[in-house]
């Protein structure tokens, strides 16, 4: 997921400086006239759906004032959910716990690729929640055919919702974020989160992927950073990306509701 277009600016103009920043400005600018021509990605051939591309958030309005809020949509990678998703399996299974006990959540699942690639592991429940009602509707398509297939967890639901009207479900959870909104609408999860958790007996894991605004996260006396690192893409998904980026930045926290004991962190500090 892209930051900002002054946020690109101000980090080229520090590696690049002002010619390299200009050339790269050209470049980008010429690809708007004479667009680069993507192949279809390999996931969606693979399994008939479609999941591709990359949608700026005008382009996916729900007319919700917090389209103001929002990114854009772009999918994970396939590689780069398989490797964070195993390294969480390891650190729960460390921790005694089991998939089968947790409920995954994709906060903004857009077209519903990662909600396909979750229900390849038996979680209980693998729930999505978009605000953009034409994605919602490309999650439901993309679902129906590949529930047409057996997979280890069947029970798979798109919610279409804004992030703050969505009270999470209960028992274990893991939340899932690819970037999904700007940093004033993620610091009011921050709290609407924490205000649920007040009220919950089970830990919930974040897992957060460019995870530019995780210093709120962080700041919850509840909230334990286990991991940050960096997964690359698969060389075929490469082939297929929209952007420039090769591999995707991953933060792992783990929240606990504050009367029950906390475990000591296991990995290196993140950005
Ligand atoms: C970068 S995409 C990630 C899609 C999917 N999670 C994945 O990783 O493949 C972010 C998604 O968050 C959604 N989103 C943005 N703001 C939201 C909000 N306030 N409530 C729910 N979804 C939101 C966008 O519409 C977009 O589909």
């Amino acid at each position: 997921m892209p930051a900002s277009p002054i946020a690109r600016i101000r980090t080229l103009l520090r590696k690049r400086g002002v010619l390299g920043t200009a050339a790269r400005v050209a470049q980008v600018l010429w690809r708007r006239v004479v667009p680069r021509r993507v192949p279809p990605h390999p996931f969606d051939l693979e399994h008939g759906v479609e999941t591709g591309g990359l949608l700026m958030a005008r382009n996916i309005r729900s007319g919700h004032a917090h389209d103001a809020q929002s990114t854009a949509y772009y999918g994970t990678q396939p590689s780069v959910f398989r490797a964070a998703i195993a390294r969480w399996i390891e650190d729960i299974s460390a921790a005694g716990q089991n998939v089968r006990e947790f409920t995954f959540v994709d906060i903004g699942c857009g077209k519903g690729r990662v909600l396909m690639l979750a229900s390849n592991h038996p979680f209980r429940r693998v729930l999505g929640i978009e605000l953009s009602p034409s994605l919602v509707q490309r999650a439901r398509e993309n679902l129906g055919r590949w529930t047409a297939r057996p997979h280890p967890c069947d029970c798979i639901e798109v919610i279409e919702s804004d992030v703050l009207d969505f009270a999470l479900p209960d028992g274990p959870l893991l939340l899932y974020l690819y970037h999904p909104f700007e940093a004033e609408l993620f610091g009011q999860w921050v709290h609407f989160l924490a205000a649920q958790l007040a009220a919950r007996a089970t830990t919930v894991y974040v897992l957060y992927l460019n995870p530019y605004h995780q210093k709120m996260l962080r700041a919850l006396p509840c909230a334990q950073h286990l991991w940050s690192d960096v997964f690359a893409f698969d060389p075929q998904e490469s082939a297929a990306r929209q952007l420039s980026d090769a591999a995707t930045p991953v933060a792992l926290y783990r929240l606990t509701p504050t009367d029950q004991p906390r475990m000591p962190s296991t990995g290196a500090d993140g950005q």
